[in-house]
């Protein structure tokens, strides 16, 4: 084994577990949760909205960012974290949700469709259903092109959880975010990519 394949071994290994970061932060939480700690079921839940929230913004632009990221280093060896995060994204939002819909041990709740933000948040998270359920090679198979097709659902969810962030008043994570995921677009258009894939040949 070469050394640089090594360190790209090393590099995946690592970027493959970073989301399992937020599972480790919570687990003081989950443990105090878990052992019936007094106000611990309110603390989680007043917490979850934005600990979650954060991190599936993460991973969802992570999972955008891979194919982008392949065509400016000509790299390969990172494709993988696609569905590794698309799939962290799913798992993170929908543990945010099923969170949001339930009460804690006051009868409170955060509520998924109450307001603008909320029920933006949900059409994303409900949105990411199709696109995890048919993210194996057993559905690529059987849906052929329809599987690409398929996943330009994640246009609306990209438009969604903008809209999500406009509702819940939280400009500068939407500005970031619509800029991040601007770029990232249009490094996907053929033309620009056609452009950045020459002119990393001509480099090398
Ligand atoms: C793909 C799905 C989602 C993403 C990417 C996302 C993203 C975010 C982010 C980044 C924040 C933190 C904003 C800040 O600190 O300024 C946040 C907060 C929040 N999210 Fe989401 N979210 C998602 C799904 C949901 C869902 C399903 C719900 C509930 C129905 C929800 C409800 C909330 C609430 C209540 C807050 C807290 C607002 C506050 O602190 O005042 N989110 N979300």
């Amino acid at each position: 084994m070469t050394t640089s394949t090594a360190r790209a071994e090393v590099a995946l290994a690592v970027a493959r577990l970073a989301p399992a970061a937020v599972v480790l932060l919570a687990a003081p939480l989950l443990l105090d949760v878990a052992f019936g700690e007094p106000g611990a079921l309110e603390e989680l839940h007043r917490r979850a909205p934005d600990v979650l929230g954060k991190a599936a913004l993460c991973t969802l632009v992570g999972s955008y960012a891979i194919t982008p990221i392949a065509t400016v280093t000509g790299w390969r060896w990172h494709v993988i974290l696609r569905r590794d995060y698309g799939l962290w994204t799913f798992a993170i939002a929908m543990t945010d949700l099923v969170l949001a819909a339930t009460l804690d041990e006051h009868g409170w709740r955060t509520g998924i469709a109450g307001t603008a933000g909320q029920a933006a948040g949900t059409m994303a998270t409900l949105l990411l259903v199709p696109l995890a359920l048919t993210s194996n090679r057993w559905s690529m198979r059987l849906l052929g092109r329809d599987w690409k097709r398929l996943h330009l659902l994640v246009l609306p969810v990209m438009l969604l959880v903008a809209l999500h962030l406009v509702f819940i008043g939280s400009e500068a994570f939407a500005v970031a975010f619509v800029s991040v995921t601007s770029v990232l677009w249009a490094l996907r258009l053929r033309p620009v990519r056609q452009w950045v894939t020459r002119a990393r040949k001509v480099r090398a």
